[in-house]
């Protein structure tokens, strides 16, 4: 029987309330592995997005790896001359919110290279036929808005495969978007096993934590991006937040609703307001129901600008001392090296490509 296209989304969201509860009950059981291409820098709606989660699951003991995605950024862009300032800047964004470095091990490609060699023993797990089909690459290629598409943009998904699979990695969290790509690292951590691994399961199939958090839009009531010039970001200052606010796209009616259908831009400030004071979007229009356009904005302005204030009061003194940031990063680095190493020897026994034993070297 063939089965339906959406039938892992289907099986995903079944699965999501017994995840939840076996992560709370058992975070020891869980390696977590997510990250970011270091594109621009982190805003508001990763944090509430996705990074608060980490956070929450740091704290519950779970295993976190966090990968700055550096050799992705290459799929669709050339901005070598940002990358390393990037990746800085997220290191002090990470680190002002929380990740602890004595959990949660922030590594990035470029310094991992046995991770990136996993690669090849995985491509040739996949046909081009799937890569092809997969369809978080097919928008990818669209909204790069690119009259080439380069190999690695057409690959990145295996490599994503790598990424997870290093470090045997259990748990990706992520919105329904992701589901394509854990679905390729659980087939290619599947075959691997069938091929290669003689009767046992070497690698994982790794699952998605499907991510309740709501979408946030950019002050223009697009799609928020890390380059879209549209973004709230973590290490804005109160006057600039105020000023991004202040120029965020509304209608022309005064009482303010929550009504994400028929009032995207109210309802997305509303919606930011509400995160930020900790109340639900109802509470926050409710509370500002007769103050306009206007008011909402001060008030929403004044809830971001209340909560982010200690994070980036630690930004401000952690990027006085780049070398401390750059020293986590290379820890961490280190700490993902070793694990790699270990994978790949392990990767080469099973494929018959250590060769050293017959010599006896
Ligand atoms: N693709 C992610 C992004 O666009 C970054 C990433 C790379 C990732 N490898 C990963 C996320 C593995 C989760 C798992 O930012």
């Amino acid at each position: 029987m063939t089965e339906a296209p959406n039938a892992p989304l289907a099986a995903a969201i079944a699965r999501n309330p017994a995840l939840v509860r076996e992560i709370s009950e058992h975070p020891e059981r869980f390696r977590m592995l997510t990250g970011e291409r270091p594109t621009g820098r982190l805003h508001v709606g990763h944090y509430f997005g996705t990074l608060q989660n980490r956070l929450r699951l740091q704290d519950l003991g779970v295993e976190l790896f966090v990968l700055l995605a550096d050799y992705q950024v290459f799929t669709d862009r050339d901005i070598s001359a940002e990358i390393g300032q990037n990746v800085l800047e997220c290191m002090a964004d990470y680190l002002a919110i929380g990740l602890d470095p004595e959990r949660c091990t922030i590594f990035a490609h470029s310094y991992v290279p046995e991770l990136n060699q996993l690669m090849l023993p995985f491509l040739s797990l996949v046909s081009v036929s799937e890569l092809q089909r997969n369809p978080t690459v097919k928008e990818e290629i669209r909204s790069s808005n690119r009259p080439q598409v380069n190999g690695l943009m057409f690959t990145y998904p295996v490599h994503q495969a790598a990424d997870i699979l290093f470090c045997k990695g259990n748990l990706v969290p992520g919105g329904k978007d992701q589901l394509p790509h854990v679905e390729v690292t659980r087939d290619i951590a599947r075959r691997f096993n069938e091929r290669f691994g003689a009767g046992k399961a070497y690698f994982p199939e790794p699952e998605i934590l499907l991510s309740n958090a709501p979408l946030l839009l950019g002050v223009d009531g697009k799609k928020m991006g890390k380059s879209l010039n549209n973004s709230i970001n973590l290490g804005a200052t109160a006057e600039q937040t105020a000023k991004l606010i202040k120029g965020a796209k509304t209608d022309s009616i005064r009482e303010v609703t929550y009504d994400p259908d028929q009032r995207p831009e109210v309802s997305n400030l509303v919606l930011l307001g509400s995160l930020a004071a900790g109340q639900s979007p109802e509470e926050f229009a409710a509370a500002c129901a007769d103050s306009g356009g206007a008011g909402l904005k001060k008030a929403v302005t004044e809830a971001v600008n209340e909560f982010f204030r200690p994070i980036r009061e630690r930004r401000s003194a952690l990027l006085t001392d780049p070398g401390h940031l750059m020293s986590v990063l290379k820890t961490g680095n280190e700490h993902a090296s070793g694990i790699a190493r270990q994978t790949l020897t392990d990767v080469r026994r099973l494929m018959g490509t250590d060769y050293y034993p017959l010599g006896n070297a």
